[in-house]
Protein backbone atom coordinates (compact mmCIF):
# COMPACT_ATOMS: atom_id res chain seq x y z
CA UNK A 1 0.00 0.00 0.00
CA UNK A 2 0.78 3.32 -1.09
CA UNK A 3 2.14 5.66 2.36
CA UNK A 4 0.47 9.00 0.87
CA UNK A 5 -2.87 7.19 -0.06
CA UNK A 6 -6.15 8.25 1.64
CA UNK A 7 -6.72 4.66 1.41
CA UNK A 8 -5.22 3.52 4.87
CA UNK A 9 -8.07 2.55 6.48
CA UNK A 10 -9.99 -0.57 5.43
CA UNK A 11 -13.58 -1.39 5.76
CA UNK A 12 -13.84 -4.73 4.43
CA UNK A 13 -13.55 -8.13 5.70
CA UNK A 14 -11.09 -10.89 4.86
CA UNK A 15 -13.29 -11.88 2.04
CA UNK A 16 -11.65 -9.44 -0.22
CA UNK A 17 -8.67 -11.72 -1.13
CA UNK A 18 -11.31 -14.22 -2.69
CA UNK A 19 -13.20 -11.59 -4.19
CA UNK A 20 -13.73 -10.77 -8.15
CA UNK A 21 -15.28 -7.00 -8.19
CA UNK A 22 -16.72 -5.61 -11.30
CA UNK A 23 -16.39 -1.59 -10.74
CA UNK A 24 -18.41 -0.25 -14.12
CA UNK A 25 -17.60 3.72 -14.76
CA UNK A 26 -13.72 2.85 -13.05
CA UNK A 27 -12.04 4.98 -15.47
CA UNK A 28 -14.33 7.65 -14.19
CA UNK A 29 -13.91 10.15 -10.97
CA UNK A 30 -15.10 7.94 -8.18
CA UNK A 31 -14.77 4.69 -9.86
CA UNK A 32 -11.22 4.92 -10.15
CA UNK A 33 -10.97 6.09 -6.49
CA UNK A 34 -13.04 2.82 -5.52
CA UNK A 35 -10.61 0.34 -7.83
CA UNK A 36 -7.85 2.15 -6.09
CA UNK A 37 -8.94 1.46 -2.69
CA UNK A 38 -9.40 -2.38 -4.00
CA UNK A 39 -6.16 -2.88 -5.27
CA UNK A 40 -4.31 -1.36 -2.30
CA UNK A 41 -6.20 -3.59 0.20
CA UNK A 42 -5.69 -7.09 -2.03
CA UNK A 43 -8.77 -7.61 -3.93
CA UNK A 44 -8.46 -10.95 -5.90
CA UNK A 45 -9.66 -9.35 -9.17
CA UNK A 46 -10.71 -5.78 -10.18
CA UNK A 47 -12.10 -5.44 -13.59
CA UNK A 48 -13.67 -2.31 -15.38
CA UNK A 49 -16.21 -1.47 -17.84
CA UNK A 50 -15.67 1.63 -19.43
CA UNK A 51 -16.63 3.28 -22.45
CA UNK A 52 -13.89 6.22 -21.76
CA UNK A 53 -16.94 8.96 -22.21
CA UNK A 54 -16.15 10.92 -19.80
CA UNK A 55 -13.30 8.73 -18.33
CA UNK A 56 -9.86 8.27 -18.42
CA UNK A 57 -7.30 6.23 -19.22
CA UNK A 58 -4.59 8.43 -17.14
CA UNK A 59 -7.20 7.57 -14.11
CA UNK A 60 -6.27 3.56 -14.66
CA UNK A 61 -2.67 4.08 -15.75
CA UNK A 62 -1.22 3.47 -12.20
CA UNK A 63 -2.87 -0.12 -12.02
CA UNK A 64 -2.04 -0.83 -15.75
CA UNK A 65 0.66 -3.14 -14.88
CA UNK A 66 -1.38 -4.75 -11.95
CA UNK A 67 -1.95 -8.27 -12.09
CA UNK A 68 -5.19 -8.28 -10.21
CA UNK A 69 -6.57 -5.24 -12.57
CA UNK A 70 -8.32 -5.82 -15.90
CA UNK A 71 -9.79 -3.16 -18.02
CA UNK A 72 -13.06 -3.60 -20.29
CA UNK A 73 -13.57 -0.93 -23.25
CA UNK A 74 -17.25 -1.50 -22.74
CA UNK A 75 -20.53 0.16 -23.37
CA UNK A 76 -23.22 -0.21 -20.83
CA UNK A 77 -25.92 0.16 -23.23
CA UNK A 78 -25.22 -2.91 -24.97
CA UNK A 79 -26.04 -5.72 -23.20
CA UNK A 80 -23.07 -8.04 -24.29
CA UNK A 81 -20.49 -5.81 -22.78
CA UNK A 82 -22.62 -6.05 -19.51
CA UNK A 83 -22.57 -10.00 -20.20
CA UNK A 84 -18.70 -9.99 -21.11
CA UNK A 85 -18.38 -7.85 -17.68
CA UNK A 86 -20.07 -9.90 -15.35
CA UNK A 87 -18.25 -13.40 -16.20
CA UNK A 88 -16.45 -14.73 -13.08
CA UNK A 89 -17.32 -11.79 -10.74
CA UNK A 90 -18.46 -11.95 -7.22
CA UNK A 91 -19.43 -8.28 -6.27
CA UNK A 92 -20.47 -4.93 -8.23
CA UNK A 93 -19.99 -1.33 -7.50
CA UNK A 94 -21.97 0.20 -10.55
CA UNK A 95 -21.05 3.76 -11.07
CA UNK A 96 -20.92 4.37 -14.80
CA UNK A 97 -23.98 6.64 -15.92
CA UNK A 98 -24.01 10.22 -17.52
CA UNK A 99 -24.14 12.82 -14.60
CA UNK A 100 -24.65 15.92 -14.05
CA UNK A 101 -28.40 17.72 -14.10
CA UNK A 102 -27.68 20.36 -17.21
CA UNK A 103 -26.66 17.62 -19.26
CA UNK A 104 -29.32 15.83 -18.46
CA UNK A 105 -31.94 19.01 -19.41
CA UNK A 106 -30.29 18.74 -22.52
CA UNK A 107 -30.00 15.32 -24.03
CA UNK A 108 -32.66 13.38 -21.49
CA UNK A 109 -32.26 10.76 -24.15
CA UNK A 110 -28.89 9.98 -23.72
CA UNK A 111 -29.14 10.00 -20.02
CA UNK A 112 -32.08 7.37 -20.05
CA UNK A 113 -30.15 5.22 -21.98
CA UNK A 114 -26.63 5.11 -20.23
CA UNK A 115 -28.51 5.60 -16.66
CA UNK A 116 -31.53 3.95 -17.35
CA UNK A 117 -31.39 1.18 -19.92
CA UNK A 118 -27.89 1.20 -19.57
CA UNK A 119 -28.71 0.15 -15.14
CA UNK A 120 -30.97 -2.74 -16.37
CA UNK A 121 -28.62 -3.97 -18.68
CA UNK A 122 -25.93 -4.39 -16.28
CA UNK A 123 -28.65 -5.27 -13.44
CA UNK A 124 -29.90 -8.26 -15.85
CA UNK A 125 -26.32 -9.46 -16.71
CA UNK A 126 -25.48 -9.47 -12.83
CA UNK A 127 -28.46 -11.78 -12.13
CA UNK A 128 -27.87 -14.10 -14.88
CA UNK A 129 -24.05 -14.37 -14.01
CA UNK A 130 -25.52 -15.19 -10.27
CA UNK A 131 -23.18 -12.02 -8.98
CA UNK A 132 -23.95 -12.28 -4.90
CA UNK A 133 -24.03 -8.32 -4.37
CA UNK A 134 -24.77 -5.77 -6.33
CA UNK A 135 -24.40 -1.70 -5.39
CA UNK A 136 -24.90 1.22 -7.12
CA UNK A 137 -24.85 4.96 -7.50
CA UNK A 138 -27.62 7.08 -7.06
CA UNK A 139 -27.70 10.70 -6.28
CA UNK A 140 -29.21 13.20 -3.73
CA UNK A 141 -30.95 14.60 -6.65
CA UNK A 142 -33.91 11.73 -5.97
CA UNK A 143 -34.79 14.52 -2.90
CA UNK A 144 -35.95 16.81 -5.76
CA UNK A 145 -38.07 19.38 -4.74
CA UNK A 146 -38.54 18.10 -0.69
CA UNK A 147 -38.21 20.81 1.12
CA UNK A 148 -37.94 18.83 4.96
CA UNK A 149 -33.65 19.05 5.63
CA UNK A 150 -32.16 17.24 6.52
CA UNK A 151 -32.85 14.53 3.65
CA UNK A 152 -34.12 11.63 5.09
CA UNK A 153 -34.23 8.03 2.68
CA UNK A 154 -37.86 7.52 3.13
CA UNK A 155 -38.83 10.97 2.37
CA UNK A 156 -39.09 11.83 -1.21
CA UNK A 157 -40.07 14.73 -3.10
CA UNK A 158 -40.78 15.50 -6.87
CA UNK A 159 -37.89 14.66 -8.80
CA UNK A 160 -36.36 18.40 -10.50
CA UNK A 161 -34.89 16.82 -14.14
CA UNK A 162 -34.56 13.91 -16.26
CA UNK A 163 -30.96 12.53 -14.44
CA UNK A 164 -33.26 12.34 -11.09
CA UNK A 165 -36.00 10.73 -12.81
CA UNK A 166 -32.78 8.26 -13.96
CA UNK A 167 -31.73 7.96 -10.27
CA UNK A 168 -35.19 7.37 -9.12
CA UNK A 169 -35.92 4.83 -11.91
CA UNK A 170 -32.36 2.93 -10.59
CA UNK A 171 -33.84 2.76 -7.16
CA UNK A 172 -37.53 1.17 -8.15
CA UNK A 173 -35.61 -1.16 -10.90
CA UNK A 174 -33.57 -2.80 -7.66
CA UNK A 175 -36.80 -2.93 -5.26
CA UNK A 176 -37.90 -4.99 -7.78
CA UNK A 177 -35.04 -7.22 -8.91
CA UNK A 178 -34.40 -8.14 -5.05
CA UNK A 179 -37.90 -8.78 -4.68
CA UNK A 180 -38.28 -10.99 -7.69
CA UNK A 181 -34.70 -12.70 -8.38
CA UNK A 182 -34.09 -12.53 -4.43
CA UNK A 183 -30.60 -10.00 -5.39
CA UNK A 184 -28.56 -8.75 -2.91
CA UNK A 185 -28.55 -4.80 -3.61
CA UNK A 186 -27.73 -1.86 -2.35
CA UNK A 187 -27.83 1.72 -3.29
CA UNK A 188 -25.93 4.98 -2.49
CA UNK A 189 -27.51 8.39 -2.38
CA UNK A 190 -23.99 10.64 -3.17
CA UNK A 191 -24.49 14.06 -1.81
CA UNK A 192 -21.88 16.42 -4.07
CA UNK A 193 -18.81 14.08 -4.16
CA UNK A 194 -15.07 16.00 -4.66
CA UNK A 195 -11.69 14.84 -4.76
CA UNK A 196 -8.64 13.46 -7.11
CA UNK A 197 -9.27 12.51 -10.47
CA UNK A 198 -12.45 14.73 -10.74
CA UNK A 199 -12.46 16.60 -14.14
CA UNK A 200 -12.70 20.08 -14.58
CA UNK A 201 -12.89 20.59 -17.86
CA UNK A 202 -15.90 20.26 -20.22
CA UNK A 203 -19.22 22.04 -20.03
CA UNK A 204 -20.69 19.48 -17.14
CA UNK A 205 -17.61 20.18 -14.66
CA UNK A 206 -19.03 20.12 -10.99
CA UNK A 207 -18.15 23.52 -9.02
CA UNK A 208 -15.42 22.23 -6.50
CA UNK A 209 -12.87 20.96 -9.14
CA UNK A 210 -14.01 24.64 -11.52
CA UNK A 211 -13.03 26.12 -8.28
CA UNK A 212 -9.89 24.80 -8.08
CA UNK A 213 -8.83 25.67 -11.74
CA UNK A 214 -9.64 28.66 -11.23
CA UNK A 215 -8.12 29.17 -7.57
CA UNK A 216 -5.13 27.81 -8.54
CA UNK A 217 -4.73 28.25 -12.00
CA UNK A 218 -6.29 31.44 -13.31
CA UNK A 219 -9.10 30.58 -15.11
CA UNK A 220 -12.64 31.96 -15.16
CA UNK A 221 -15.19 30.62 -12.44
CA UNK A 222 -19.15 31.26 -12.22
CA UNK A 223 -21.24 31.18 -9.35
CA UNK A 224 -24.76 30.17 -10.01
CA UNK A 225 -27.14 32.54 -8.40
CA UNK A 226 -26.40 34.24 -5.10
CA UNK A 227 -24.33 31.30 -3.74
CA UNK A 228 -26.03 30.99 -0.80
CA UNK A 229 -27.69 27.56 -1.43
CA UNK A 230 -26.34 24.74 0.87
CA UNK A 231 -24.88 21.48 -0.40
CA UNK A 232 -23.34 18.33 2.06
CA UNK A 233 -20.03 18.75 0.21
CA UNK A 234 -18.30 14.52 0.50
CA UNK A 235 -15.17 13.87 0.25
CA UNK A 236 -14.96 11.39 -2.29
CA UNK A 237 -13.13 8.59 0.44
CA UNK A 238 -15.71 8.93 2.17
CA UNK A 239 -17.91 7.83 -0.76
CA UNK A 240 -15.67 4.88 -1.23
CA UNK A 241 -15.59 3.99 2.22
CA UNK A 242 -19.20 3.61 1.73
CA UNK A 243 -18.99 1.59 -1.43
CA UNK A 244 -16.47 -1.36 0.23
CA UNK A 245 -18.92 -1.42 3.60
CA UNK A 246 -21.91 -1.46 1.16
CA UNK A 247 -19.99 -4.73 -0.78
CA UNK A 248 -18.51 -6.43 2.45
CA UNK A 249 -21.25 -5.82 5.00
CA UNK A 250 -22.65 -9.04 6.75
CA UNK A 251 -25.07 -7.55 8.36
CA UNK A 252 -28.45 -8.59 6.24
CA UNK A 253 -30.70 -5.75 7.67
CA UNK A 254 -28.97 -3.71 5.58
CA UNK A 255 -29.45 -5.20 2.13
CA UNK A 256 -31.87 -3.67 -0.56
CA UNK A 257 -32.12 -0.63 1.08
CA UNK A 258 -30.77 3.15 -0.42
CA UNK A 259 -28.39 5.05 2.49
CA UNK A 260 -27.94 8.84 1.95
CA UNK A 261 -23.91 9.29 1.24
CA UNK A 262 -22.64 12.33 2.91
CA UNK A 263 -21.26 14.07 5.63
CA UNK A 264 -24.11 15.65 7.96
CA UNK A 265 -22.90 19.13 7.10
CA UNK A 266 -23.93 21.89 5.11
CA UNK A 267 -21.38 24.52 3.34
CA UNK A 268 -22.74 27.67 0.89
CA UNK A 269 -21.32 27.82 -2.05
CA UNK A 270 -19.69 30.99 -0.93
CA UNK A 271 -17.99 29.48 1.93
CA UNK A 272 -16.64 26.81 -0.09
CA UNK A 273 -15.19 29.20 -2.41
CA UNK A 274 -13.79 30.88 0.36
CA UNK A 275 -12.05 27.95 2.14
CA UNK A 276 -10.71 26.97 -1.28
CA UNK A 277 -9.39 30.41 -1.69
CA UNK A 278 -8.00 30.42 1.63
CA UNK A 279 -6.21 26.83 1.02
CA UNK A 280 -4.72 28.20 -2.52
CA UNK A 281 -3.49 31.74 -1.25
CA UNK A 282 -5.70 33.15 -4.08
CA UNK A 283 -8.28 36.15 -3.85
CA UNK A 284 -9.33 35.99 -7.41
CA UNK A 285 -12.95 36.60 -7.50
CA UNK A 286 -15.99 34.18 -8.94
CA UNK A 287 -18.37 36.03 -11.42
CA UNK A 288 -21.86 35.95 -10.37
CA UNK A 289 -24.36 34.47 -12.80
CA UNK A 290 -28.46 33.49 -12.96
CA UNK A 291 -29.24 30.03 -10.97
CA UNK A 292 -29.71 27.12 -12.98
CA UNK A 293 -33.14 25.16 -13.54
CA UNK A 294 -33.01 22.06 -12.13
CA UNK A 295 -31.02 22.70 -8.69
CA UNK A 296 -31.76 22.54 -5.38
CA UNK A 297 -31.63 25.00 -3.08
CA UNK A 298 -30.51 23.34 -0.18
CA UNK A 299 -29.12 19.69 0.61
CA UNK A 300 -28.31 18.38 4.09
CA UNK A 301 -28.02 14.87 4.89
CA UNK A 302 -29.22 12.49 7.49
CA UNK A 303 -26.45 9.72 7.66
CA UNK A 304 -27.67 7.81 10.53
CA UNK A 305 -29.26 5.26 8.42
CA UNK A 306 -25.99 4.56 7.23
CA UNK A 307 -23.93 4.95 10.17
CA UNK A 308 -26.39 1.71 12.34
CA UNK A 309 -26.86 -0.16 9.36
CA UNK A 310 -23.62 -0.01 7.22
CA UNK A 311 -21.04 0.94 9.96
CA UNK A 312 -20.54 3.97 7.87
CA UNK A 313 -18.41 7.14 9.81
CA UNK A 314 -17.28 9.70 7.54
CA UNK A 315 -13.56 9.96 7.70
CA UNK A 316 -12.73 13.25 5.84
CA UNK A 317 -14.42 16.55 6.54
CA UNK A 318 -14.91 19.36 3.83
CA UNK A 319 -12.00 21.14 4.99
CA UNK A 320 -9.05 18.03 5.19
CA UNK A 321 -10.92 16.92 1.80
CA UNK A 322 -10.31 19.91 0.73
CA UNK A 323 -6.45 20.35 1.41
CA UNK A 324 -6.05 16.45 -0.30
CA UNK A 325 -7.82 17.81 -3.49
CA UNK A 326 -5.99 20.96 -3.61
CA UNK A 327 -2.21 19.35 -3.08
CA UNK A 328 -3.64 16.87 -6.49
CA UNK A 329 -4.88 19.67 -8.41
CA UNK A 330 -1.82 21.57 -7.38
CA UNK A 331 0.44 18.30 -9.07
CA UNK A 332 -2.05 17.55 -11.47
CA UNK A 333 -2.59 20.10 -13.52
CA UNK A 334 0.16 22.78 -12.58
CA UNK A 335 1.96 21.78 -16.25
CA UNK A 336 -1.43 21.13 -18.19
N1 LIG B 1 -19.73 13.09 -8.39
C1 LIG B 1 -20.83 13.32 -7.69
O1 LIG B 1 -20.91 14.28 -6.93
C2 LIG B 1 -22.03 12.40 -7.79
C3 LIG B 1 -23.17 12.71 -7.05
C4 LIG B 1 -24.27 11.86 -7.12
C5 LIG B 1 -24.21 10.72 -7.90
N2 LIG B 1 -23.10 10.46 -8.64
C6 LIG B 1 -23.08 9.25 -9.45
O2 LIG B 1 -21.91 8.53 -9.13
C7 LIG B 1 -21.44 7.80 -10.27
C8 LIG B 1 -20.00 8.15 -10.56
O3 LIG B 1 -19.92 9.55 -10.80
P1 LIG B 1 -18.57 10.29 -11.13
O4 LIG B 1 -18.67 11.64 -10.51
O5 LIG B 1 -17.43 9.42 -10.82
O6 LIG B 1 -18.73 10.51 -12.70
P2 LIG B 1 -17.69 10.26 -13.89
O7 LIG B 1 -18.33 10.85 -15.12
O8 LIG B 1 -16.34 10.73 -13.51
O9 LIG B 1 -17.67 8.68 -14.00
C9 LIG B 1 -18.64 7.95 -14.69
C10 LIG B 1 -17.91 6.95 -15.58
O10 LIG B 1 -18.89 6.20 -16.28
C11 LIG B 1 -18.45 6.03 -17.63
N3 LIG B 1 -19.62 5.84 -18.47
C12 LIG B 1 -20.59 6.74 -18.78
N4 LIG B 1 -21.48 6.17 -19.61
C13 LIG B 1 -21.07 4.90 -19.82
C14 LIG B 1 -21.56 3.84 -20.61
N5 LIG B 1 -22.67 3.99 -21.35
N6 LIG B 1 -20.91 2.65 -20.60
C15 LIG B 1 -19.78 2.50 -19.86
N7 LIG B 1 -19.25 3.49 -19.11
C16 LIG B 1 -19.90 4.67 -19.09
C17 LIG B 1 -17.70 7.31 -17.95
O11 LIG B 1 -16.80 7.15 -19.03
C18 LIG B 1 -17.01 7.61 -16.64
O12 LIG B 1 -15.73 7.03 -16.58
C19 LIG B 1 -22.42 8.14 -11.38
O13 LIG B 1 -23.42 7.16 -11.42
C20 LIG B 1 -23.02 9.46 -10.94
O14 LIG B 1 -24.30 9.68 -11.51
C21 LIG B 1 -22.00 11.28 -8.61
Amino acid sequence: MSTTSVYDKAYHNSSIANASILVTGGAGFIGSNLVTYLLEHGAKKVRVLDNLSNGFLRNIEPFRNNPAFEFIEGDITKPEDCKRACEGIDLISHQAALGSVPRSIKNPLATSEANTTGFLNILLAARDAGVKRFVYASSSSVYGDATESPKIEGRLGNPLSPYAVSKLTNELYAKVFAMHYGMEIIGLRYFNVFGPNQDPNGPYAAAIPLFMNSLLFGKDAVIYGDGGQTRDFTFVENAVQANVRALFTENKEALNKVYNVAVGEAVSVNDLYETIAGIAGSNKRPEYVPERKGDIKNSLADISQAKNLLGYDPRYKIREGLQVTVTWFRKAYENA
